[in-house]
């Protein structure tokens, strides 16, 4: 599996998304945060802003939902005809019916666990998930530093996947930086959302690209 960068429009200018969208076209998905004010203590966008920047991405978009009641909320985003939807697998009641739901109508289904859920939570049925999302900070703000204690349950997640032989991208979201990919990466995670290290940069595409090289490096220490 070759690493994916997804960049984070969390740390891109809010009214000049066309602009920063252009800027990123070496992304393999641009990472949108959907957040609610309530499962996380920020708020960003709903579904109308989401529309637009479909419309306009020549990406294709990684959707995170951060929101209570993803049972029920995260259906019209997958509408929108976005690649994948991530829900948290904390403000779900069945996460296999919800991914099952995603997958019908369209779009590859993530979970996400935040850095306190254990992976046990969505283990059992990885089957089911085409992503799995350990969050290395936790959710709701850009430009955190990583919390090294998880990188233990992306190695865990990385094994589980290996073991059953699945097709699942593990991804990490949270203080991805040009000095620890490389070792993110060699705990087995093969996407890495990356927001301010970024959007941070004077050359966008090719922050991209130096990720992605120093992921793949990661990549091949894995055992
Ligand atoms: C945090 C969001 C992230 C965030 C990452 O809750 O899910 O996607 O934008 O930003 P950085 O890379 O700056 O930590
Ligand atoms: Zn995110």
């Amino acid at each position: 599996m070759s690493a994916h960068i997804h960049p984070s429009i969390l740390s891109a200018d809010f009214v000049n998304f066309e602009r920063d969208f252009a800027s990123i076209s070496d992304a393999d998905s641009i990472h949108v945060d959907v957040m609610d004010g309530h499962f996380v203590p920020n708020l960003t966008f709903g579904i109308p802003m989401v529309k637009r920047m479909q419309e306009i991405a020549a990406r294709p978009l990684d959707v995170h939902l951060m929101i209570d009641r993803a049972d029920e909320q995260a259906l019209p985003y997958v509408e929108l005809g976005v690649a994948s939807v991530t829900f948290h697998a904390e403000a779900s009641q069945d996460v296999v019916s919800l991914a099952r739901r995603i997958r019908a109508a369209g779009a590859k289904a993530g979970v996400a666990v935040k850095p306190g859920t254990a992976l046990e939570a969505v283990l059992g049925d990885l089957s089911e998930f085409d992503l799995v999302l350990v969050m290395t900070v936790e959710p709701g703000f850009g430009g955190q530093s990583l919390i090294e204690s998880t990188l233990d349950k992306v190695s865990q997640a990385a094994r589980a996947i290996a073991l059953k032989g699945l097709n699942i991208r593990l991804q990490v979201d949270g203080g991805i930086d040009l000095a620890n990919i490389e070792k993110v990466a060699a705990h087995g995670a093969d996407t890495f959302v990356a927001g301010s290290a970024v959007f941070g940069s004077d050359d966008r595409n090719q922050r991209i690209r130096d990720l992605r090289v120093l992921a793949n490096q990661g990549l091949r220490q894995t055992k």
